[in-house]
């Protein structure tokens, strides 16, 4: 059978082009050491109750002499714990490290009117750091369908000042 050398060309060159996506795809993994989420779960859905998911709220730390707050949410149909049925506090002008994950589907976790919007992934911690700049209330809405009462899934954070920040409502 006779193939046209362009043909032959062409072949030959997606052949290469296969073997190439091959090799990088390997290098990623074995060189780079690249992750697929959901490969290696970080936490158990079903046991949240032994880590501080279990008692989730806003906890004080102090990273570097600094006091900051860390913020443990568990995402559940159709509510954020805390944050719907009642709003999670923080001080204005302070570091703020949000720890959110979920026992049960995927929800999200987005801050309206602000950047700051991540999945909620059972089996994974999202982590990000922030600051609230001014004292004002911050809507939470889930933007991942997570099942029938996905659109009524919302929440509430009350940013306050400083001096006004009630430590008798921090978790321990
Ligand atoms: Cu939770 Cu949508």
């Amino acid at each position: 059978m006779h193939i046209h050398k362009f043909e032959q060309f062409w072949i030959k060159l997606s052949f290469v082009l296969i073997a190439f996506f091959i090799v990088t795809v390997v290098y990623g993994f074995v060189a780079m050491d690249l992750k697929v989420i959901g490969d290696h779960a970080t936490i158990d859905p079903q046991n949240l109750a032994d880590t501080k998911f279990g008692n989730p709220g806003v906890r004080e730390v102090t990273r570097n002499g600094q006091t900051e707050y860390e913020v443990y949410v568990q995402t559940i149909q159709f509510a954020f714990n805390p944050g719907t049925a009642q709003p999670i506090v923080v001080p204005a002008n302070t570091r703020v490290t949000f720890y959110i994950t979920s026992p049960d589907v995927l929800h999200g976790f987005d801050v309206a009117g602000t950047n700051l919007n991540t999945m909620s992934i059972p089996g994974q911690v999202a982590k990000f750091t922030t600051i609230f700049p001014e004292v004002r209330e911050y809507g939470i809405v889930c933007n991942e369908y997570c099942g029938p009462a996905h659109h009524v899934m919302e929440g509430k954070i009350k940013v306050v000042p400083k001096s006004e920040f009630d430590k008798s409502n921090l978790v321990e």
